[in-house]
Parts: C-alpha cells; structure tokens; sequence
C-alpha cells in the first residue's frame, strides 16, 4: 500500500460494505490501505459475511464499530441506517455477491446493507466477487444491467483461478486495484463545483395523441457524461428526452418530451452554468399541429406539415453571457467536416463528431467513438465503452474550459 500518499483519501468517508464471500478475507487489506490514504472507513457487514471474517477484525482495522444489524436499537432509534448513508462520501460493497446484487437490483432493503444502499443519495460501488458461473448467468447478468442503468458500475470482476477450483471471470479486484480506482474518483478537482447543464436522450414530436416522431438516440452517451462530470466534482444537471435509463445518482435529472419542452427547460436554467452540453438528439422540426384526435386510417397517402424547431445549442451560445458551450455532431457521412461547418455556423467552443447508422458506435450501441474539434485543435476518442468514453471527452473539455475560465479571471 506504500503505493499511496497519506493525503490522497484525507477527509474523504468511506463507507465499506462486506458481504458473504470468501474474498471477504481481502477486506481486511483494503480496509488498511484506504485509511493509509488518509480515509475514514465505517463498516456494515451482512450476516453472511461474519461467517468469512470476523466484525472484531475489521472492528480493529477501521477503528470504529461494525454495524450488522437494522434492527439495532442503540442506532436505530436515531434512524442510523439512514444516518449512515448520509455520512458517507462513497459507499464501496466488496466484496459484493451474486446474492446482494439481486436484493439491491430488486431494491430491496431488509438488512442494513441494502437499506442504507436504497437510502444513499452518494456514489455507490460494487466489486463483484462469486463462482464463475453465478457471474454468467443470465439473472445475474439482468441484475447488472439494471444496476447499471442506475449509474452503478461495477468494478471488476477479475478473471483468474477461483477459490472454488474453477477459472474465469469472478475474482474480486484486488485491494491495490480499488484503493487507486476511490484515489481516481475523488481526484476529481478537475471539475470540482463547475456547474454543468446538459442535454441527452431523443425528443418525442406528437402526431396525434397516440403517435409521435422520434429517432434513435437511447440516451446512453449522455448519461454517461452526466456521469463522468459528477465523478469530477461538477455539479449536474440534465434534461433529458424518454428514455429507459434511470436517473445517475447525485445528478439533478429534469425529464421532457419535446424540442419545445426541452428548449424551455435548458432556457430556464442555464443562467449561472458554467457549461453546457447539447447531447440530445433534438428534433429539427415537429408537425405544424399535433391532430387532437387519432388521425383516421382512410386517406391513402398522408401529408404532415413540419416546422422547425429552435436550435437548442445555438440559441444557448447565442445568450449575452453564454457558458462554455460543446456540442455533437451526428453524421452518416463525412462526420468531421460537417462538425466543424455546425461549429463554426453554431458558435461554440467544442463539437463532438460521431457517425451515426454504421455498424458500430452511434445511437443505441454500449460503444462509440468521437472525433473532438475545437479553434485549432482536434482529438481523436477512439471506439470504447460509452462511460470510459465520457471519461475521457470530459477531460478534454476539461482542459478547454480550463483555458477559458483563466482568461476570464485574468
Ligand atoms: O443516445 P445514444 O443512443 O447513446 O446516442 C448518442 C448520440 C448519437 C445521440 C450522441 O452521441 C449525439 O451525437 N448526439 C447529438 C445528436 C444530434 O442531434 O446531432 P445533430 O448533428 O443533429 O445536432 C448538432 C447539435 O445541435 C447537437 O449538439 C444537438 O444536441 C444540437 N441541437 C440540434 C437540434 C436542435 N433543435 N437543438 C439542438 O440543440
């Protein structure tokens, strides 16, 4: 654990959840590297996990009481699961096993694991740890899924020998792995109190009361960016389109429906942000009228009258003082040269270029790739993951707002 500064956790709260597995032994280990870094750690073990270490161990490595129980009525009577939630700047389940992620995917909270879980309004982490195939099976797959739609990413599993004698994915991450990922996580001075304002998700544009026109955009990206501004300390607001994701934890999410609802809600709010960052796959026109009765089946063609939209982004980098504005470019063509036409037409700081309709990246898809433009200069994100990919736009754009911001204080 030398590997870490005493300072690099210093005042930060971790609160580490344990659960029943054998690689619980390995907390122990991450208990002591994480106070190293200068964290305070709590600990609330399930009743399983006491069968794999002792609450006396990690007792004398925290230096604090391990909880176990809901129902205890020396805290409880002070509401002490939800006290603890509220303590804690992250809460870290590992190991966390196939079981505690069913009962939280489920949202359950019959111990007190899962309650503070269900009551935590902070970062919350799991490290999965089971038998191989437990990790592959599809209701564990499920149960990951959903957690991950509610902005839980799960760290790890390894793959490797197994204790059970079986090889494959399952292994816990180990101690050093997690320390350097909370190190990573709370090192987010880049973004520290920016105040973020950002749009994602499609817009829905009623034909009728039971037809609309949409596109494809699932909202993934810009989930995800709302995400990966959180982890670097900014704070997050974001109208989105519908979509089928659930709201990133500590991320004010304002839901709309159509370009005009959505441009009222980025109007409204965008005084006093510092950035803005137009992800949505806004409509470029609406029908002229929405029919207030379902349209009859008897012409046999059909004309709707369109009209356009207002042009969200432009409109924002268009404002008196706007903030420091980024944004997408969706092309089935010539993605880079057509981003950079809509940045120039559009005004603003930074465009993220990505082709659409190809067989991989783009709307829908877990993966995407972007092409990053801004006044003399450009950056290439190459295809991964939709999260490791906001990751890394944030910190580009990070360091742009960086120059801006000291120009203006200068
Ligand atoms: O949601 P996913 O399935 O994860 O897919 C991600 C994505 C493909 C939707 C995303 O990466 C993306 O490209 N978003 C922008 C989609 C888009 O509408 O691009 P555009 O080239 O049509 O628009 C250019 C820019 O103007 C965009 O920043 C857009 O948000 C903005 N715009 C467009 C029209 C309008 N009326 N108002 C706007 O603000």
């Amino acid at each position: 654990m030398s590997l870490h500064k005493m300072s690099e956790l210093s005042g930060r709260r971790i609160l580490l959840g344990v659960t029943g597995g054998i690689a619980a032994y390995k907390s122990a280990e991450l208990i002591r590297g994480l106070r190293k870094a200068g964290a305070e750690v709590r600990v609330v073990m399930t009743e399983a996990a006491a069968q794999f270490i002792t609450p006396m161990t990690l007792q004398a490595l925290s230096g604090w009481p391990v909880r176990q129980n809901l129902f205890d009525r020396e805290h409880e009577a002070a509401m002490g699961h939800i006290e603890l939630a509220r303590w804690a700047d992250l809460v870290l389940v590992a190991p966390a096993t196939a079981d505690f992620l069913a009962r939280m995917a489920a949202g359950m909270a019959d111990d007190l694991l899962t309650a503070l879980c269900l009551a935590a309004e902070t970062r919350i982490c799991v490290a999965p740890a089971m038998n191989q195939g437990m990790w592959r099976n599809p209701a564990t797959e499920a149960n990951v899924t959903v957690l991950r739609q509610r902005g839980i990413e799960p760290w790890g599993p390894a793959e490797g020998d197994q204790a059970c004698g079986e090889t494959g994915p399952g292994r816990m991450l180990e101690p050093e792995e997690m320390i350097k990922r909370v190190v990573r996580l709370f090192s987010g001075a880049a973004m520290n109190g920016v105040r973020v304002l950002l749009t994602a998700g499609p817009t829905r544009e009623p034909i009728d009361p039971v037809r609309y026109l949409t596109n494809r955009s699932s909202g993934k990206m810009g989930y995800a960016l709302a995400g990966a501004f959180r982890d670097q300390g900014a704070q997050v607001v974001m109208i989105s389109g519908p979509v089928h994701l659930s709201s990133p934890q500590g991320v004010d999410v304002i839901r709309v429906e159509t370009a005009l609802e959505m441009a009222a809600a980025v109007m409204d709010r965008v005084e006093g942000f510092d950035i803005f960052v137009a992800c949505a796959a806004v409509a470029d026109y609406r029908p002229l009228e929405a029919a207030s009765h379902k349209i009859k089946k008897e012409a046999e063609s059909l004309q709707i009258g369109m009209t356009r939209n207002p042009d969200i982004l432009a409109g924002v980098a268009a404002l008196p003082k706007p903030p420091f504005c980024v944004g997408f470019a969706a092309e089935t063509q010539h993605p880079e040269e057509y981003a950079e036409q809509k940045r120039i037409s559009k005004c603003v700081d930074m465009i993220a270029a990505n082709l659409v309709g190809a067989e991989e990246g783009g709307f829908e898809k877990d993966e995407n790739s972007l092409t990053v433009l801004w006044e003399g200069g450009r950056v290439v994100l190459p295809m991964s993951e939709k999260s490791c990919l906001a990751e890394a736009l944030v910190e580009q754009i990070a360091k742009q707002y960086g120059k801006t911001d000291t120009a203006q204080d200068s």
